[in-house]
């Protein structure tokens, strides 16, 4: 099954809402293929002027970040609906740098994919190793236990509108890619792990992102192999290359 190649730049904590929207401007003419879905992932300030920014192109809107609940005594806090309202289509979920510096758990991470599906927003959800388990062998072991554990009573139809990211954390923003064949590998068997929780066919649609210093220049190896449908992208969503991504082939 053709599955269509969704390539997500994840903005981080870049670009005052002037600079996005100049941002916007570059890239405009740069990422148009329509082959392909292309979604920015921007800081939330930034998401009402980025909406106005893309409006009429083919590129879709983004957050990085958001909490479970509706409304209420959150301080800080961004929900569901308000990224709704504002235009949002795409969440990412469970990113590397929100467990490792903001203390996110599999059960909170799990709850947000839930919530975010009963939102109406699709979840990118983030899964990958680090270094020291890399190195010790059992990386897949814990990237099958990251999605077992955050798609805990997330349907197969839920799941066939989901979007997964292997970014494994040695790989983000190091200049360290990791191979395509390793990519691949781990990519093939987060499939294998959906097949065996859901079924072939759900195996089949969901999308499975890599991601960790996917650049211009190695885009193209990385987007050929089976199971990579995309890249969820960190410093070059920040540059006109950007565009070359997109337009990998
Ligand atoms: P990077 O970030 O492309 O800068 O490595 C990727 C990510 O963290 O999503």
């Amino acid at each position: 099954m053709a599955r269509r190649k969704i390539i997500a730049g994840n903005w981080k904590m870049n670009m005052t809402p002037s600079q996005a929207v100049e941002l916007c401007a570059t890239l405009k003419d740069l990422v148009v293929n329509d082959a392909v879905d292309v979604v920015y992932c921007v800081p939330a300030i930034d998401i009402v002027p980025v909406a106005e920014a893309i409006k009429g192109t083919n590129v879709k809107l983004g957050a990085e970040n958001f909490y479970i609940e509706d409304k209420g005594a959150f301080t800080g806090e961004i929900s569901a609906p308000m990224l709704k309202e504002a235009g949002v289509e795409y969440i990412i979920i469970g990113h590397s740098e929100r467990r490792d510096i903001f203390g996110e758990n599999d059960i909170l991470i799990n709850a947000k994919v839930k919530k975010a599906f009963a939102a109406g927003l699709k979840p990118i959800l983030c899964c990958g190793e680090s270094l020291a388990l890399r190195k010790a062998g059992t990386y897949k072991e814990w990237i099958a236990r990251q999605i077992k554990w955050d798609l805990t009573d997330v349907t197969a139809d839920q799941v066939k509108e989901l979007v997964i990211a292997y970014e494994p954390i040695w790989a983000i923003g190091t200049g360290e890619t990791a191979t395509a064949d390793q990519a691949q590998e781990v990519c093939k068997m987060i499939r294998e792990v959906i097949a065996e929780m859901y079924d072939v066919a759900t195996a089949e649609a969901v999308r499975i992102q890599y991601g960790g210093s996917m650049n211009a220049s190695n885009a193209a190896e990385l987007l050929s192999k089976d199971d990579i449908d995309g890249g969820l992208i960190g410093g070059a969503a920040l540059k006109p290359d950007f565009g070359k991504i997109v337009n990998y082939k």
